[in-house]
Formats: structure tokens, sequence, C-alpha cells
């Protein structure tokens, strides 16, 4: 309690952990509210759950309530997952793909995510995962960083096409992106252009100013 009222005036840090993927991994409380930052960035919670907030509202919650099948790749504390459930009521199953242990440990402990039913966690590489699933999905969310950089492998062809392969007809791609310099922005132009007239595309600049999300619906 006395932490929490601390946290209005100063951020009160609760524990730190090494990782192997984000270097450092840490839960914070920030006016009242307990966040998951790295060494860099903000993972879950904060700024970051409102970008993804604001994505899922561009799909509309009334109609993400109606899917039956939502992957989740990068899961971090799980900031995202509790929108689904807790603010949209969205009942269907959600398959969440993480791959560092620890900071599922820390979202376990600290964000209650092993308390939520229609959840299962992979701990796995998400492209890994991606090229084995046999399943399809109705909104895939895609939200994968090493603190602040995006791994490669999400904006190559073959990711690109084993993500639209999964993807059922009217579902949705959310895909978040960080856009810290020009290439960055050429980067996410070029990105773009892998989508043809079977897909309709919305780009949304400058979300919490780094941040540019992507909407991606699959028409046929
Ligand atoms: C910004 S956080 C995700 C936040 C989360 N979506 C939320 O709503 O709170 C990015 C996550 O991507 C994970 N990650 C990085 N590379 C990955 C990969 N190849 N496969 C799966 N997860 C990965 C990191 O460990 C980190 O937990």
């Amino acid at each position: 309690m006395l932490k929490k009222l601390l946290s209005y005036f100063i951020p009160v840090n609760l524990v730190k952990k090494q990782s192997d993927v984000s270097q450092n991994l840490e839960v914070t409380l920030n006016y009242g509210q307990l966040v998951l930052d790295s060494k860099n960035t903000n993972y879950s919670y904060g700024s970051l759950q409102r970008i993804l907030r604001k994505g899922l509202k561009y799909i509309g919650f009334e109609r993400i309530k109606g899917f039956n099948n939502i992957l989740v790749l990068g899961v971090a504390g799980g900031s995202v997952i509790k929108t689904l459930v807790n603010e949209i009521g969205y009942k269907g199953k959600i398959t969440g793909v993480e791959l560092d242990p620890k900071v599922i440990e820390l979202a376990n402990t600290y964000f209650g995510l092993n308390t939520i039913e229609n959840l299962d966690v992979v701990i796995c590489d998400a492209f890994e995962f991606v090229l084995k699933t046999k399943d399809t999905y109705d909104l895939i969310i895609i939200d994968i960083f090493k603190d602040t950089v995006m791994p490669a492998f999400l904006f190559e062809d073959f990711f690109i096409n084993r993500i639209n392969t999964i993807l059922n007809i009217n579902g949705f791609i959310l895909f978040n992106t960080m856009t810290l310099n020009q290439q960055h922005k050429d980067r996410n132009t070029t990105y773009r252009t892998n989508f043809d007239d079977a897909y309709s595309v919305r780009m949304y600049p400058k979300v919490e100013d780094h941040n540019e999300l992507f909407t991606i619906k699959k028409l046929k």
C-alpha cells in the first residue's frame, strides 16, 4: 500500500531479472499501476497496452468478441491479453507464443497471467510456431521485440506468407512496429507492398510517438 502511494511520486521498482532475450526485465509500480519494462522500453501495460488497445479499437471490439481463435505472438506481461479478456469480454480461445520463459514467470507472478482460463501459453520462437502450427486464426497480433529491436524475420516473405496462410478469411492481423529512424519508416513502407488486393491494409503512424500500427484484413 505504501509502495503504491509512493509510486505516484517516483516509480517503485519491485523486481529486476536478467534475461537472455531482453537483457533486463523490470517490474515497476508507476502511478499505482504495475508495468513491465525491458532495458530501454516499456514491454507490457503502460503505453504498450494503450497502443495495442488502439489497434483493437480500429478493428472493433464487437467484431473481436465474435472471433473464435486469437493468436498473440509476443506475450510479455500479457497486457493485450488482459484487454481482450477483461475489457472486450472475449471468451474464445487465445494462444500466446513467447520466446522468453523468464518473462512468463514474471507475467504469472505479478500479472496473474496463469489465471486466464481461455489462454494457452506456448514457450517457443514465434517463427517456429508459425511454421509448424496447423491451426488457423481470426486475429493474429504480432508484437515481437527484443528490447527495442524487431527481429528481421518479421519483415521477410516467408514469415509474412505463413501468417497470411494461417489467417482466416475476414480475419485481421494487428502488427505493432517501432519506427525510430528513416530506415524503419522505409522498411514499413516496403512491408505494405507484400499485400495484394486480397487484403485491406491500414497503417496508423505515430501511435504514442514511435509506434506505427498496421491492421490488415484478409478479404478473400
Ligand atoms: C513488447 S513485448 C510484448 C507485449 C505483449 N504483447 C503485451 O501485450 O503485453 C515483446 C515480447 O516479444 C518477445 N519475443 C522476442 N522475440 C521473440 C520471438 N522470436 N518469438 C516469440 N517472442 C519473442 C519478447 O521476449 C517480449 O516478451
